[in-house]
């Protein structure tokens, strides 16, 4: 009976809420992309999805609230390529690393770009590289803490241009974003999600994609990426993915993998981040395992670029 008990307990599941926590402040482009999520979610789930925002130490707060949220899959958190770089960056982290909670697989990839103040005297990013070689400690590069994405583009670009720029961290791109729009900061590294459209409605210049790819977005085509600005090697494209506490029971996990491959084949959502450049990925890499083995080479492959760029956090 007691079984039985459990067995239907599980079946209900989610009987209440699910919390999807964003590592960072509202207004950033985790925030949209789980918002998103969070909708497409509670369509498969016939549950509501809340999304609570826990910014703060480049996303390691928040992870760190859901490796130690109970393991009952009611609370998940939806991070980015910062979950396999903070192991990198900080020598203590607030949870035990990217073993500390359950796989329940990727949601999209997002390009990234360099965008400044509209104010800036340069305009094209030769101009841009001449206007910071001037005088680099004088340039405000704002990103979202050690361990974001705009800070992990921001250590790339610093090291590929060989220069070290003052750098103003916030609890998200959101709030960066309006600073660079208001032109109290100069530069940013900002994943598409959250760029395009002020890019598109001119409150911020935009320099170059990040990624190595161009973005297929007709507005933005023309935008030509670091890689063929004379950063050859450059190449920041940001991923997101889905993640339990570790010991979430397997039916669970089961239940809200299933929920996840199930949204991201929402029609509405797949538009939503298209039109921002983003692209959901393929079926097979909503998986667990496959999730888990990818974020374990990206540990391994930022390590080195990181070590090499040589920035760490204490
Ligand atoms: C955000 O949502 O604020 C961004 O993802 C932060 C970042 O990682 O740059």
């Amino acid at each position: 009976v007691l079984l039985a008990g459990v067995g239907a307990a599980r079946a209900e599941f989610p009987e209440k809420p699910v919390t999807l926590v964003v590592p960072f402040a509202a207004g950033g482009p985790s925030d949209k992309i789980a918002r998103d999520l969070a909708e497409a979610l509670r369509k498969k789930l016939n549950q509501t999805v809340i999304v609570e925002n826990v910014g703060g130490a480049g996303g390691t707060l928040g992870a760190a609230k859901v490796a130690t949220a109970s393991a009952d899959g009611y609370t998940l958190l939806v991070h980015h390529i910062g979950f396999a770089t903070a192991p990198t960056l900080y020598r203590k982290l607030p949870y035990k690393g990217i073993d500390d909670f359950a796989y329940l697989g990727l949601i999209n990839e997002a390009p990234s770009t360099l965008i400044g103040r509209t104010t800036l005297p340069a305009k094209s990013f030769a101009d841009l590289r001449k206007w910071i070689a001037a005088d680099p400690t004088k340039v405000n590069l704002a990103h979202a803490g050690v361990g974001s994405a705009s800070h992990l583009c921001g250590l790339m670009l610093q090291s590929a241009l060989k220069t070290e720029l003052t750098t103003v961290p916030y609890k998200g791109t959101g709030p960066a974003m309006t600073d660079l729009m208001g032109g109290t900061v100069d530069l940013m590294c900002e994943q598409a999600t959250n760029a395009v459209p002020q890019i598109e409605g001119d409150k911020v210049r935009a320099f170059a994609v990040t990624s190595k790819e161009r973005m297929k977005l007709p507005s933005l085509a023309s935008l030509p990426t670091l890689a063929e600005s004379g950063l050859p090697d450059f190449g920041v494209t940001v991923w997101h993915g889905l993640y339990a506490p570790k010991n979430t029971p397997a039916p669970v996990l089961a239940k809200l993998n299933e929920a996840l491959r199930g949204a991201l084949k929402d029609p509405e959502l797949i538009k939503r981040q298209e039109a921002l450049g983003i692209t959901v990925v393929s079926d097979a890499r909503v998986e667990p395992a496959a999730h888990k083995k990818f974020v374990e080479a990206e540990v391994m492959r930022w390590a080195k670029v990181i070590q090499a760029a040589g920035s760490y956090a204490d």
